[in-house]
């Protein structure tokens, strides 16, 4: 970011007409920045470069849009929460479309606002409860596959897990094994997205025979195919036998829109929010569990803390739905990682008519960029930012703080439907893990944080895995 760093690169807040604009960057983006933004898509540096120059708010000009980049609690409320009409999902987000079509993440109102209300009880806390045993049976799995002294990538060992989870809970047992076929086509899906949201003309270049794109599109094909036959399979049920299976999808079948049509989903919507929970679901779980580990290895006091609480609230046996609430330094730690490597690690919103925040003045088409990462790690609103300390997470320091200092699942009406899943999931396999093994970091690669969808470690993450000790009935 050396080409930022003087003065005259930099203009002042101003006003044009009748727009107030903060201050920010005087030129586009220059050729190499936008070069390793697009094509590598790491924004970061350049989020952190504008926090540390202009603090809250800051604009600058990328391939003929205004981006601002906000990372003020109160004003993040107003685009997340109390300005949230004005606004819809960024651009780059969208283009998800071509996998995910008019799925919860994807769509805007008021198709999302229908969607949401649908999908929304099959993600209620009770509802989710059900899932409880199926998470521990598959962090079991996982930790019964490993031996003592073996060294393992807890990157790939927390995605299998991760996605053995979300195939159980959304399909039910019976199509996990085929589920877990498509993992491959998965792992392409998400490698190769990357690449193509670089594209601006997206949905042409989908078409054309160049062998990224190509390979896209059969992977896509298959995970459609498999889908549909899932669904397919069920539509013969009735909405009461649904109900009873109680899997994400039936619930998502049986499910109808009780405030306006009564009407369920069609197949295309079905297909939809089914592969984007799926997807939503299965890699920022996985990365929020490497990184959790990654920080206990690193950090042997609170690692010990957490160790005792779950011998002491387990006793030997196994986690349940019980002893979830009980695992409270298991949470917090769960939640500090979330703090350092927020697996959402930023996100986008365009305004579709004239935005006020503060002093400023926006015009419709304004782009805001919000990050995670960046407000997690703000030397203003925490101490010591960069050390792990569970500690920060203390139902009196939560309270605290102002609301969007901290949050992981975003905000608003756009909130993560699946966060009470996603804490109940973290805390019980860490739990789960953590009765039976110790994990050591070996050092064997850089570690390094990549802002892809989610934020991933770029290279494998080797862990030696030793005996916990006394485990009692647990094994
Ligand atoms: C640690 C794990 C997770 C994190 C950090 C996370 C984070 C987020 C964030 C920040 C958003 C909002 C994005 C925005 O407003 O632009 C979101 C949305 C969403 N998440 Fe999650 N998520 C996690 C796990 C899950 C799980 C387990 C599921 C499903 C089982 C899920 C399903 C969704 C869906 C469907 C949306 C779109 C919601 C909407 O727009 O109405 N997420 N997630």
């Amino acid at each position: 970011m050396r080409d930022f760093e003087r003065e005259d690169d930099y203009v002042a807040a101003a006003t044009l007409g009748e727009w107030r604009l903060p201050p920010g960057l005087k030129r586009a983006l220059p050729y190499y920045a936008l070069r390793k933004w697009v094509s590598f898509g790491e924004p970061i540096p350049l989020f952190e470069h504008l926090h540390q120059v202009f603090g809250r708010i800051a604009h600058y000009r990328f391939m003929g849009s205004t981006i601002v980049f906000v990372n003020d609690p109160a004003w993040i409320e107003e685009i997340l929460v109390n300005q949230s009409a004005s606004f819809v999902r960024e651009r780059t987000l969208k283009r998800m479309k071509i996998l995910l079509g008019e799925g919860l993440i994807t769509s805007d109102d008021p198709i999302h606002l229908r969607q949401r209300r649908i999908a929304a009880p099959a993600f209620h806390r009770q509802r989710i409860a059900g899932y409880a045993g199926q998470i521990v049976d598959s962090a079991k799995a996982a930790a019964d596959r490993w031996n003592a002294g073996e060294e393992i990538d807890i990157a790939d060992e927390m995605m299998q897990l991760s996605l053995h989870i979300v195939a159980r809970t959304l399909f039910d047992s019976e199509v996990t094994a085929d589920v877990l076929s498509v993992r491959d086509e998965v792992n392409t899906i998400m490698g190769l997205y990357n690449f193509l949201v670089a594209f601006p003309r997206l949905e042409r270049v989908l078409h054309w025979p160049i062998p990224g794109v190509m390979q896209f599109r059969r992977s896509r094909a298959r995970l459609d195919a498999l889908v549909a036959s899932i669904i397919a399979s069920r539509r013969s049920l009735s909405r009461q036998q649904l109900e009873q299976r109680g899997d994400l999808l039936s619930t998502l079948m049986a499910a109808r829109d009780e405030e306006a049509t009564g009407a369920g989903m069609s197949d295309t919507q079905l297909r939809d929010e089914v592969l984007t929970i799926f997807l939503a679901g299965y890699e920022t779980v996985a990365n929020a569990l490497t990184w959790t580990w990654y920080l206990l290895s690193q950090n042997p006091e609170a690692a010990g803390r957490m160790y005792a609480e779950v011998d002491q609230v387990l006793g030997g046996g196994v986690a349940t739905m019980q002893s979830y609430p009980q695992l409270k330094y298991t949470e917090m730690v769960f939640a500090e990682s979330m703090r350092l490597y927020p697996p959402a690690w930023a996100m986008g919103r365009q305004s579709t008519r004239t935005v006020e925040l503060g002093p400023y003045r926006f015009p419709s088409d304004t782009h805001f960029f919000i990050s995670q990462y960046i407000m997690h790690r703000s030397p203003e609103f925490w101490d010591d930012p960069l050390a792990f300390r569970p500690e920060r997470h203390t139902p009196e320091a939560k309270a605290a703080r102002p609301r969007f200092v901290y949050f992981p699942f975003g905000g608003g009406n756009r909130q993560c439907i699946g966060e009470s899943f996603a804490w109940m999931e973290g805390v019980l396999s860490l739990a789960t893990i953590a009765q039976r093994w110790r994990l050591h970091f070996v050092p064997k690669h850089p570690v390094v944080a990549q802002a892809r969808i989610t934020l991933r470690p770029e290279f494998p993450m080797t862990m030696r895995v030793e005996s916990a000790g006394n485990q009692s009935d647990y094994l």
